[in-house]
């Protein structure tokens, strides 16, 4: 049954307080909470009904005394309270069982350690409660446990209690400051240990850090660490936003569905996203783990602080803390370019993974109107595209301007449970001439209306008048239930360039020349026209710059034009969507063509890039203005996945075969650049993962696995070699990985022996044993064979379908991430999906409802494709037994 946001009432109870003692045991875990409760006065007197699930009902009393109850569909009706709005005292006494919670939602028991997991509606799995955001209660907290199996007792807040008790028990006890909707709970009980900072803040506050671990890894929680104190540091500088707590723990788990949560002072993290060596984690890990730490610190305000009505807003949370985290490692990477890369990194998942979201059945608002499953929409919608509301929000009301809406919205929310209209409200309110404010009501269709806006830019110079006429039409797809879309307010950033690339002056008719050379024009309208006088000669456009909206831009580029742009332009994401467009055209004007590109040789013309293309490449690659990182950026192809979005009907075989022979020619053309860019980017000294470092061994990375390709052409057995060496002496993860995928990317005999000592010298380290694994099930396939290790794969002694990562580094990688493996002809690959989207479901409803969504764009197949991933899915909707999760998953992806 569909939940629907304009059903929404204010909740008949509201909950004050609320006392929980825990008696841990793995098998049968005691949970006594006392509650005081009132009626809420505003809403009719009504019985109060209490969500549970999973949970064995021991006692109910009510201000002490037994009570008659009732149970309804897995919550528990109480209808004979006291009358009236007076506080009254409830008890419920349960047990649950969290050994077997395979589901990791409420209280489970990972590597014989306690944790919890609450958002959304995981607390409900603990006790019965009113499981919802906008009820906000204060927490005391008494964890009981064996004192030797569990020494460290953990839950929200501050410790005001701690002992031993008899039978070798201990317990603790735990009062959070600050009232919390209870997704915000959290314990952990277990042999953990803690890398801990003092530190006081720019107010003058004393806290403590404490980063929790299992005790074998304290040696990698460093980076973790700075990556709090930086995020606390920053959200004072930036936002005036101080730690409000004496105490902020992180605790690192390696059983868990998703990334992280920021439970009130005790956040709950995915071990992938805390633990970090230079032997054991990449420069990719590190930026992760510094984001997302900082993503859970932010939430601490948005989410924390003031938080969501109900889940139709979470966006509201998500959507912003994204967006801080992004601003975030945008300002600690310091330099422009460097801010360049992260928006190029950030806007890639958003078109790889968001855009395909919103054309597809599980398009939903950023703010949805109805879910079955509220797992199923931590989405990257909400998140991702919440974030560049956010920042478009930012860009139409300026940095500091949106820092005083922050302020308002703090003002106005702090302690509360708001909605989406209430924070753009906030930052239109403290700009009231902002053209955010002017267009509020329409700017909030970005929060009520799917799909991805297309903007349609045409221009026209007109010598007689020196003018140019620019053409902005706006329109957007119908997607499920929404048949016809509005305007949208969409901010186009603009800069015209000369034909040989100068940033021109900007002056729109009838305006005052301001000697700007970029402005942000602010489209409403379904077509506008915008005139810029002064002008000499036709210009080039730059337009949407720095991905000034969540849009897709259609725009009739000459390729000569797109080289001025990729050579010239001053903003820098510009320069890399140029050479994204050309490798693009090229790459649909392949697939199209009725015969397929001969293979390259050693000395052939790279006949599908074309020498223009080629020399473009080389002159990026060789310029020595550019940022190593950056270079890498405008080197990459654009994906399988984001080719097959541009296409109307999608083989995937031949866009994986035409990507690959792009990638063949390009490693063969600039052979002797690669050669060059691998020399001249070896870093020498010790490791570090800043942003500069991390970009060169990026970009050699890349010249080695370029080489290595180019390697197989020419039969050249030197390169391979290195990549064999350097794989065996890297001093760190990233060098040895980039040599490990350029000998399995490659498919060199070197492979096979380099994968088995990788697992020798790693098997004790599980996230470096994931990327093992995701290696394999993502290498490029060669005549079917990746289907097969996949199988192997899953028979390994260290494969557990139990543990997230781990089913994620196997059974994603080859579904999600490896198309041309995946969408066989012989339709194995979409078998296995169905046999592992039930499997999955019988344990981890919610990891498999992620897999389920492998498919969603099936209806773009070309057949055999189409026919046969429809039969897939269909069997997967005709089990009985599935969850909501994949229920509503598969259902949406056959309706209609
Ligand atoms: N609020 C968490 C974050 O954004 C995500 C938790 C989602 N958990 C879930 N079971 N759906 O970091
Ligand atoms: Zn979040």
């Amino acid at each position: 049954v569909a939940i629907r946001r304009e059903d929404y009432t204010a909740p008949a109870y509201w909950i004050d307080s609320v006392e929980l003692t825990f008696d841990l045991d793995p098998a049968k875990t005691r949970v006594l909470n006392r509650m005081t409760l009132r009626r809420n006065a505003d809403v009719p007197a009504q019985p109060l009904r209490l969500h549970g699930e999973d949970l064995n009902l021991a006692r109910v009393l009510v201000n002490g005394q037994g009570t008659s109850f009732k149970m309804d569909g897995g919550q528990l009706v109480l209808e004979n309270l006291p009358e009236g709005t007076d506080a009254f005292a409830l008890e419920i006494f349960t047990t649950c069982a969290p050994a077997k919670n395979t589901k990791l939602m409420g209280l489970y028991v990972s590597n014989d350690s306690f944790f919890t997991q609450c958002e959304a509606e995981g607390f409900r799995r603990i006790t019965y409660f009113l499981d919802r955001p906008d009820v906000m209660a204060s927490y005391s907290v008494t964890l009981r446990a064996d004192k030797t199996q569990y020494p460290v007792l953990l839950s929200n807040g501050n410790l005001v209690d701690s002992g031993d008790l008899e039978d070798g028990r201990h317990f603790a006890k735990w009062v959070d400051p600050h009232k919390k909707p209870c997704y915000l709970f959290a314990l952990v009980a277990g042999k953990l240990v803690a890398r801990e900072q003092k530190i006081r803040t720019r107010a003058g506050t004393d806290h403590l850090l404490q980063v929790y671990v299992r005790p074998g890894d304290l040696g990698k929680t460093e980076h973790a660490m700075n990556s709090l104190m930086a995020s606390i540091a920053w959200d004072e500088a930036r936002f005036g936003l101080p730690l409000d707590l004496e105490r902020f723990m992180i605790v690192a788990t390696s059983d868990f569905n998703m990334g992280a949560m920021e439970n009130k002072g005790l956040n709950i993290f995915n071990t992938k996203y805390v633990l970090a060596s230079e032997a054991t984690a990449t420069d990719t890990d590190f930026a992760n783990i510094e984001s997302v730490v900082g993503h859970e610190y932010f939430h601490n305000w948005t989410g924390n602080r003031v938080t969501c009505r109900d889940w139709f807003q979470l966006s509201l949370k998500e959507g912003l803390t994204v967006f801080r985290d992004q601003e975030f490692s945008m300002d600690l990477a310091g330099s422009p370019s460097a801010r360049a890369v992260k928006r190029i990194e950030d806007v890639r998942v958003l078109r790889t993974a968001q855009f395909p979201e919103d054309a597809g059945p599980m398009a939903h608002p950023v703010r949805p109107d109805s879910y079955v499953e509220i797992n199923n929409f931590y989405t990257v919608t909400i998140y991702e595209k919440g974030s560049e509301v956010v920042r478009m929000q930012h860009n139409l009301v300026g940095r500091d301007g949106f820092a005083k809406g922050m302020k308002l919205y703090f003002e106005r929310h702090d302690g509360q449970a708001v909605t989406c209209d209430d924070f753009v409200q906030a930052i239109a309110d403290a700009n009231p001439t902002s053209p955010l404010a002017q267009h509020l009501p329409q700017f909030k269709r970005w929060y009520s209306q799917a799909g991805t806006p297309r903007v349609h830019a045409t221009g026209v110079y007109d010598a007689a008048t020196r003018s140019y006429a620019l053409t902005l039409s706006q329109s957007c797809p119908a997607t499920p239930g929404q048949p016809t879309k509005e305007p949208f307010v969409i901010p186009v950033e603009l800069g015209l360039l000369s034909a040989s690339g100068t940033p021109l002056p900007l002056q729109q008719a009838g305006e005052a020349a301001s000697g700007a050379t970029s402005q942000v024009l602010v489209l409403t309208e379904a077509s506008q026209t915008f005139t810029f006088t002064n002008l000499d000669a036709a210009p080039v456009p730059s337009l949407l710059r720095n991905f000034s909206a969540p849009v897709v831009l259609d725009i009739d580029y000459t390729d000569a034009e797109l080289l001025t742009l990729l050579a010239h332009d001053t903003d820098a994401f510009n320069r890399w969507e140029a050479g994204q467009r050309l490798a693009l055209r090229i790459a649909i004007n392949s697939i199209a063509a009725s015969a397929f590109p001969e293979s390259a040789t050693a000395t052939s013309e790279p006949k599908i890039l074309g020498t223009a293309f080629v020399e473009a490449m080389r002159a990026v690659l060789r310029n020595p203005a550019l940022d190593a990182a950056f270079k890498e950026l405008v080197l990459t192809l654009p994906s399988e996945t984001y080719i097959a979005e541009q296409l109307d009907v999608v083989d995937p075989q031949r866009i994986h075969a035409v990507r690959e022979a792009m990638r063949t020619e390009l490693a063969l053309a600039l052979r002797a650049d690669w050669e060059w860019a691998w020399e001249q980017h070896q870093n020498t000294g010790g490791y570090r993962p800043d942003s500069v470092s991390a970009g060169r061994r990026a970009l050699s990375g890349m010249a080695l696995n370029m080489l290595c390709i180019a390697a197989k052409t020419t039969g050249d057995a030197v390169w391979p070699g290195k990549a064999y060496q350097r794989f065996k002496d890297a001093g760190n993860m990233t060098d040895r990985f980039n040599a490990l995928t350029a000998l399995v990317a490659s498919g060199h005999d070197l492979a096979a022996p380099a994968l088995a000592r990788f697992h020798t010298l790693f098997k004790d380290e599980p996230l470096v044993i994931d990327k093992w694994f995701a290696l394999q099930a993502g290498a490029p396939d060669r005549g079917g064979n990746i289907l097969p290790i996949v199988r192997q794969l899953m028979q390994h002694p260290d494969f557990s379908l139990k543990n997230p990562n781990r089913a994620r580094s196997v059974i994603f990688s080859y579904c999600n991430a490896n198309p041309g493996a995946f969408h066989r002809q012989d339709a194995g690959g979409y078998v296995f999906w169905s046999e592992r989207v039930i499997e999955l479901d019988a344990i981890n409803p919610q990891v498999a409802a992620r897999l389920a969504r492998a498919l969603d764009r099936w209806k773009k197949l070309a057949d055999p494709w189409r026919t046969a991933a429809r039969e897939a899915i269909a069997r997967v909707a005709a089990r009985e037994g599935l969850s909501n999760d994949v229920r509503e998953v598969v259902n949406r992806a056959l309706s209609e």
